[in-house]
């Protein structure tokens, strides 16, 4: 079953000088219940832009966003989206633990919505942090407490714009695998943006890649790796290696 649905999505921006700015023209694209699909495309093709209107976030121009089969016309309850730049999505004058008992607080109260950030604190390996505040922490542990916010409004579903771009090369690593075992355990469905051709291969079941000017779905791939995945051997795979030349010939357009 499809949990997430766009449907001849068309998004023009206002343009002061002139009629509006057409970045993406009817887009269609679907996330299967439990699916991990990465979208892949180069700088300003529009990956932010279709991520904020899967999450109600962002108007659509035309065509229909549905999520759970409804239409989205606001931030839908099933779906959370994890921001690029933690450091602007953390609040600093709160605590780890306020900050992920933020997400909920307004639905159970503050004091069970605590409970609930010390639980979810520990799931990404940040227990014993809750009084710290969050520029006490390292990028990767900021980026573990918005997971942790994330999570604590139990999605079902996770859109992630750039999450690891960041961090450091070992940070974004163990960030990787702390995403999939999430992705696990509460089979999730998740859409993740990047415009890292390794990350996409690695994390996800398909790969949608993007065009520009204006914004459309160009391929659709199968990454059809075996999981669980492992940060090195997957990588060395011949399946891995062939994905990897074939879709940065499609991004580098280079057709030898
Ligand atoms: N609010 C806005 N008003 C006008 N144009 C916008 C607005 N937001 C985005 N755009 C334009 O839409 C296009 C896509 O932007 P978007 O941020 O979605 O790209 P992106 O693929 O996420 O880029 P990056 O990889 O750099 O994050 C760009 O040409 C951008 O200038
Ligand atoms: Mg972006």
């Amino acid at each position: 079953m499809d949990f997430l649905e766009l449907d001849s999505v068309t998004k023009e921006f206002p343009n002061r000088s002139g009629p509006p700015a057409r970045i993406m023209d009817r887009v269609s694209l679907s996330v299967r219940e439990g699916e991990f699909m990465a979208v892949l495309g180069p700088s300003g093709c529009g990956k932010s832009t279709l991520l904020q209107m899967a999450a109600g976030l962002l108007p659509v121009t035309s065509g229909e966003v549905r999520i759970a089969g409804r239409r989205v016309t606001a931030p839908p309850p099933e779906a959370v989206y994890v921001f690029q730049q933690y450091t602007r999505s953390l609040l600093p004058w709160r605590t780890v633990r306020d900050n992920v008992a933020f997400a909920v607080e307004h639905r159970i109260g503050r004091r069970r919505a605590r409970d609930a950030a010390e639980t979810q604190l520990g799931q990404v390996g940040l227990a014993g942090f809750g009084d710290h505040f969050p520029w006490q922490l390292s990028g990767g542990m900021q980026q573990r407490v918005a997971i942790a916010r994330a999570l604590a409004a139990e999605p079902a579903m996770l859109l992630m714009d750039e999450p690891f771009s960041a961090v450091d090369a070992l940070t974004r690593l163990d960030l990787q695998a702390l995403i999939l075992d999430i992705w696990t355990q509460r089979k999730l469905t998740v859409m993740l943006v990047t415009h890292d051709v390794d990350e996409a291969i690695y994390l996800a079941d398909r790969i949608a890649m993007l065009t520009q000017h204006p914004t459309g779905v160009s391929r659709m791939v199968e990454v059809g790796l075996p999981r669980p995945r492992d940060p090195i051997t997957t990588r060395e795979a011949p399946r891995f290696l062939e994905l990897r030349h074939d879709l940065l010939d499609t991004l580098l357009a280079r057709h030898v």
